[in-house]
């Protein structure tokens, strides 16, 4: 199987893309692929992993224009997929050669600097989490907070969120807006306001709809279809605007 990958050497944007044969074997994942071209041909390309289970959220790339865990996403499956993502610029845009159908395209994740590679700069996405406080604030000596199973439940599909950073790679509106908070900060913001052991739960609600955040979402929804653990960010920015 023929890989097309996405290099810059010094970051900022793709300088040029190689192209590498793979040898398939049954059940491997992209991300088995990736190993296999950097141990056997070439051990300077980069890209980011740690569990290759789906749960550190560390993979996350453009493989054939759609953003996905490289480590979760089987070879065999790949040609399969169709989910209608609204599509932006690095979505659709293909490098010149690229015959889809015979060869793997793998970018770096969209709406994030380039710093080599497939490995992209991360701040931005933090940045948000950072900047709405997105924790809940306890004192010294302070009696455990406890909850229900039924008020646990309101908020499960949030706190799986693994901080991948797909449904910002995929947001049309992160594309656009660089000041946009994103999918991601949001529903988690959704699930400290939702959360029955928050004391202040309104301030969430308020950080949430700033002007940057979200206001600008158009509820287009590309990140309940990229996102891998079903967190489906859309459907909480959806009850943060009607709130
Ligand atoms: S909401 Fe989903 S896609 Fe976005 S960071 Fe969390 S797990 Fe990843
Ligand atoms: S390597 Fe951890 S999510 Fe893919």
């Amino acid at each position: 199987m023929l890989f097309r990958i996405a290099r810059s050497k010094t970051g900022g944007k793709i300088s040029h893309y190689d192209l590498y044969k793979v040898e398939v074997r049954e059940g491997m994942t992209v991300l088995d692929a990736l190993f296999q071209i950097q141990d056997r041909m070439d051990p300077s390309l980069s890209f980011r992993y740690s569990c290759r289970g789906a749960v550190c959220g560390s993979c996350a790339m453009l493989i054939d224009k759609i953003p996905r865990l490289a480590c979760r996403t089987q070879l065999i499956s790949l040609k399969k997929d169709e989910r209608n993502l609204q599509p932006f610029p690095a979505l659709v845009e293909a490098p010149q050669g690229w015959t889809p159908g015979n060869e793997v395209l793998i970018e770096p994740l969209p709406n994030l600097p380039l710093l080599k590679d497939l490995v992209v700069d991360m701040q931005r996405f933090y940045a948000a989490l950072n900047e709405l406080r997105l924790w809940s604030d306890t004192e010294e000596g302070e009696t455990p907070r406890t909850q229900k199973p039924a008020d646990r439940k309101k908020i499960e599909r949030y706190v799986n969120c693994i901080m991948c950073a797909l449904c910002f790679g995929s947001c049309p509106v992160n594309s656009e807006e660089e000041e946009y908070l994103g999918p991601a900060a949001l529903a988690k913001a959704w699930r400290f306001y939702s959360d029955s052991r928050t004391p202040e739960p309104k301030r969430y609600l308020e950080d949430a709809k700033r002007d940057d955040g979200a206001l600008l979402c158009e509820l287009i929804m590309n990140c309940v279809k990229v996102c891998p653990k079903g967190v489906a960010p859309g459907g909480a920015i959806r009850k943060i605007k009607n709130e």
